[in-house]
């Protein structure tokens, strides 16, 4: 195994103090730091080859344009092992990914038909599909995780029916750290007729996603959670849900052609054949859009330039790396951090147990509020999160309302972890003798 401690110095802000102290970041579930191999890329484009893309015709915008295009494929190749198949759009986050996946069936959906989510959801992954039942009357059905915070295959099975359209699912729960079965759940969704939308937000980075190895006809991630650029995220897409997107987000970049009647012209009186009928609804109605095929019809605007290119930076750390590498130390570190379990009075949400998990742990203290115990770890100079973290059914699943979470990152390392289960322990002895 590569020692990855020596990448620790690739990402400067873990060297900074914080509160007077080391700093110790295990927040990488909200956002990862970041190498500074990404600030030096998007520096060197934005600084020295900056053009917008694929509009102009100069060689600087061709240049920039082949440089996005590269980037987009380095990133498909990493979820997909492969760049001919399938396609990978540009969006700016996950949430956004996640969105446009829900819109998707917009037109496609009946009243009565189901959509099946787990109760393990990121708020990403469950709004976007309620609003989309207030306007087609589709329904959801929701699968349960189990004590440990496990979803099952067979949980899933249980609810799949013939009127289920597609399923929608967490790779790795945001508060438990558990990884989904997806394989086995995207045959079985596909043999229901169904199809599955991955939220693929935790996992990627990780531990090895093959979305074309997994099935899914959708998976949504963002890059500032790979150690990339915020206002960045992906949407990969089967190439026939691509040509069956509806146009729900139009703009620069999209059509071919308008086709208006000439009548909307101030100067239309000088065609005879044009009369005044024609001028007044022309005016109002008179309109055809070409849009252009594949992604391009899909992504308006102007996209995340540079940040597309400086993720591809991040993109080559990973594979230097090596993802079972990463997978492989994040293990030893998570299995030192479920030592919190034998806390007093501490209680881990979901599994206590390294099997089929990666290093997200979130837990509850007996004795104090989860706002108390944050604040005093940020004291100490450890981040982490706490709070319902965008998921509030699963925190209700576990009658809590919120909670501590700690999430590793390849950065981390075994001191980092010492330093966080002492300072849970000096929180417990601190707010224990002020009763
Ligand atoms: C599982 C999961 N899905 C989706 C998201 C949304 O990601 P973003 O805020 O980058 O859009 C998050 C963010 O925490 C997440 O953990």
């Amino acid at each position: 195994m590569k020692n990855i401690s020596q990448f620790r110095d690739y990402f400067p802000e873990i060297e900074t103090l914080y509160n007077n102290k080391p700093l110790v970041y295990l927040d990488t579930a909200a956002s990862a730091l970041k190498p500074k191999t990404i600030i030096e890329a998007a520096n060197d484009f934005s600084l020295k080859k900056y053009s917008n893309i694929s509009r102009g015709i100069s060689r600087l915008s061709a240049d920039a344009t082949e440089l996005y295009e590269e980037s987009r494929q380095k990133v498909l190749k990493f979820v997909t092992g492969q760049t001919g198949e399938n396609k990978l759009l540009i969006t700016s986050g996950a949430t956004a990914s996640l969105n446009m996946a829900a819109n998707y069936y917009y037109n496609k959906l009946l009243p009565k038909d189901e959509i099946l989510l787990s109760i393990a959801e990121h708020h990403s992954n469950i709004l976007p599909w309620m609003e989309l039942v207030k306007k087609t009357g589709a329904v959801i059905k929701w699968v349960d995780i189990d004590h440990s915070g496990e979803l099952h295959l067979s949980a899933v099975a249980e609810k799949i029916t013939s009127k289920t359209r597609v399923v929608a699912l967490t790779h790795v729960s945001n508060i438990t750290g558990s990884i989904t079965p997806v394989k086995d759940i995207a045959r079985l969704v596909h043999k229901a007729g169904a199809d599955f939308v991955l939220d693929a937000a935790q996992s990627v980075g990780h531990i090895e996603t093959d979305f074309l190895d997994i099935d899914c006809d959708m998976a949504a991630f963002s890059a500032h959670k790979v150690y990339g650029p915020t206002g960045l995220g992906f949407l990969y897409c089967k190439n026939k849900i691509v040509e069956n997107f509806p146009n729900f987000f139009v703009g620069g970049g999209t059509v071919d052609d308008i086709v208006l009647s000439s009548a909307i012209f101030s100067d239309s009186d000088l065609d005879a054949n044009i009369t005044n009928a024609d001028k007044t609804n022309a005016l109002n109605y008179d309109f055809e859009l070409i849009y252009k095929d594949g992604l391009a019809r899909l992504e308006a605007g102007t996209p995340p330039i540079s940040q597309l290119i400086a993720f591809a930076e991040v993109i080559d750390l990973l594979n230097n790396i090596g993802l079972k590498n990463i997978e492989n130390y994040e293990k030893l570190l998570t299995k030192k951090l479920l030592d919190l379990g034998k806390i007093p009075d501490i209680k881990i949400l979901g599994s206590k147990n390294l099997f089929n998990r990666i290093g997200i742990i979130s837990f509850v203290s007996k004795n104090i509020h989860p706002h108390d115990l944050g604040q005093f770890l940020d004291d100490l100079g450890i981040v982490c999160r706490a709070g319902h973290n965008c998921a509030i059914p699963i925190h209700k699943r576990f009658k809590e309302n919120s909670s501590i979470r700690f999430s590793l990152g390849l950065y981390n390392n075994e001191d980092d972890i010492e330093k966080a289960i002492d300072g849970v322990k000096e929180a417990q002895k601190f707010f224990i003798s002020k009763r």
